[in-house]
């Protein structure tokens, strides 16, 4: 069960509102609104939500508020039978991202500020910075990681004092692969060691493999356009001398918290072991799990990355020690261009899809790159502002599978923990909009006391931050249907993929050598 106990914070301090939701008049956010507000209908504990859209145009802001008013709240108080147990009221707050006043007194004014305004490291900075400042919980959409990062480093020190959360990647980007790998770690745990989940067992390794689909937004777009490409950073050190191995957009421990990760006695080889694996995850893979099937990298894996890594210092998953005898956590980030089904109905031969897609993808991130003519082609097809229409909307899906597995100790047996979610909606707009809806009422309606214990900065991830309780919101959604399915057993040896292996090899020798009779003449 989700907590119903309100915070001793919540109580003793009365805010005018509950939820701000800041660039309220951009495409995901009115997803978000319309979560929250269909959310609110069928809430059966709390009796108030009040709920404040925030941005820089006032027309804008009351054109959405008459929408949500219209055909949410008026429709329902005629509509239900039943009498609605949570009344939302709504209001407006005009504050541009560069009004460090109005966003501090919007911070100081509401309960937690639900961030939809982006490009994050163009109009973000700023609400961080209030929210810091005004001891307000904040979640966003952001992909930024380079962003995120900043912000720890640099607004961090002054939010010890303080009693919010700071949550990034509370979307699509990263609540998924965060959850995903939070459970199947919970479970391993929890099989360790009985009911309780707290044992200290060593998880060594963490993969997830994604399927989904939907639409790019033109606010994705623009921001993935505007992200800095200056790489400098990812290749030398500070004193300028070349890394090791290169980072893959920023460093792999970037979002950790810094004392904990950088005082650290292995600091530079667990760094370097980190960003390894990303870099072996850019390539093609044939995965014993389903049949032999190929996959790719995961477009959204470097940012994704960050987010689990972090999780996984924070949460102690595994920290490397000194003796070598344990290397730490590692975690890397997949994609099945066909789906889980048909990849394990055809194993190896989704190798060409899996060939065809990247060189697809390859494509369209060279032209969109293209000095000008790429900017100016995604202002023509995609203006920020638009995005999928609702039919694709809702025929969208987001699926991850994932697998953890135990650094056995000399003797013990190695043990696979793994953790299948699904979900339903488009993964840029209606999944980001529940992930970070349900991640908002989950700072809002629980109690510190049932929390996840506050980091020593209040920044974090979402499952370092969230926790259980996230999961638990998700779950028990009744607007979209989440499913989680948890399990642990012994890892076995992998004798399948051998035969997979041999079989699918018969296999394709089999088809060429038709192929070449058929069609080769000899001269
Ligand atoms: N994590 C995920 O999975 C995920 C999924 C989808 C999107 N995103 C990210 O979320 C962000 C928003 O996406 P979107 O599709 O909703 O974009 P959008 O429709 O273009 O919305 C952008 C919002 O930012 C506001 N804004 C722009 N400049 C501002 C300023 N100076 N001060 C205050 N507000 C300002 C806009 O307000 P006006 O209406 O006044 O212009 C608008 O409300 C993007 O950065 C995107 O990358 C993340």
């Amino acid at each position: 069960m989700v907590s119903t106990r309100r915070s001793k914070r919540d109580t003793a301090e009365t805010r005018e509102t509950d939820i701000t939701v800041y660039g309220a008049t951009g495409f995901v956010a009115r997803h978000v609104l319309e979560y929250l507000l269909a959310t609110a209908a069928m809430e059966e504990v709390h009796t108030s939500l009040k709920i404040t859209l925030g941005g820089r145009n006032q027309v804008k802001l009351d054109d959405i508020q008459t929408y949500l008013q219209t055909e949410f709240l008026d429709k329902a108080a005629t509509e239900t039978s039943k009498p609605q147990c949570c009344t939302v009221t709504l209001d407006t707050w005009i504050a541009d991202s560069a009004d460090a006043e109005a966003l501090l007194a919007m911070a100081k004014r509401t309960r937690v500020v639900l961030n939809c305004a982006g490009p994050f490291q163009l109009y973000g900075t700023g609400v961080v910075k209030a929210c810091v400042e005004g001891n307000t919980h904040y979640v966003d959409i952001t992909g930024e990681a380079p962003w995120a990062g900043q912000m720890r480093g640099t607004l961090g020190s002054n939010n010890r004092t303080n009693t919010n959360r700071i949550i990034s990647f509370c979307g699509f980007d990263s609540v998924p692969s965060d959850l995903a790998i939070y459970v199947a770690v919970r479970a391993l745990k929890k099989q360790a060691n009985g009911k309780n989940d707290n044992t200290d067992i060593q998880i060594s390794n963490g993969t997830t493999w994604h399927a989904a689909f939907g639409l790019l937004n033109g606010g994705t777009l623009h921001t993935a356009l505007d992200m800095p490409m200056d790489m400098s950073h990812c290749i030398y050190e500070s004193d300028g001398k070349f890394r090791k191995v290169p980072f893959l957009v920023c460093d792999p421990l970037e979002l950790a918290h810094p004392t904990l990760v950088k005082h650290h006695v292995s600091y530079k080889g667990w760094k370097n072991r980190l960003a390894w694996r990303e870099w072996t995850n850019q390539l093609l893979s044939v995965d014993t799990q389903f049949r032999c099937g190929v996959s790719v990298p995961f477009l959204m894996a470097p940012v994704n990355t960050k987010v689990v890594n972090a999780t996984a210092a924070a949460l102690n998953y595994s920290s490397p020690n000194t003796d070598g005898k344990n290397d730490g956590f590692t975690y890397g980030e997949r994609f099945l261009p066909l789906g889980f089904r048909a990849t394990s109905a055809i194993g190896i031969f989704s190798f060409i899809a899996a060939l065809f897609f990247q060189l697809i993808l390859g494509l369209v991130f060279l032209v969109f790159k293209l000095p000008s003519l790429g900017k100016h082609l995604a202002i023509k097809l995609m203006p920020p502002g638009t995005g999928s229409p609702d039919l694709i909307n809702e025929q969208g899906y987001g699926t991850v599978y994932a697998e953890v597995l135990t650094s056995p100790k000399k003797g013990e047996v190695q043990k696979k923990g793994t953790c299948m979610l699904q979900m339903t909606g488009d993964p840029g707009n209606l999944i980001t909009a529940q992930c970070v809806g349900e991640s908002a009422l989950t700072l809002l309606w629980t109690a510190t006391e049932d929390l996840p214990e506050r980091s020593e900065d209040g920044f974090g991830t979402p499952m370092e931050l969230m926790g259980s309780e996230l999961v638990m919101r998700l779950l028990q959604s009744k607007v979209r249907n989440v499913e989680i399915k948890a399990s642990a057993k012994d890892a076995g040896y992998q004798w399948l993929f051998y035969v997979h292996a041999l079989f699918d090899m018969a296999l394709a020798t089999a088809v060429i050598k038709f192929i070449w009779n058929k069609f080769h003449t000899s001269p």
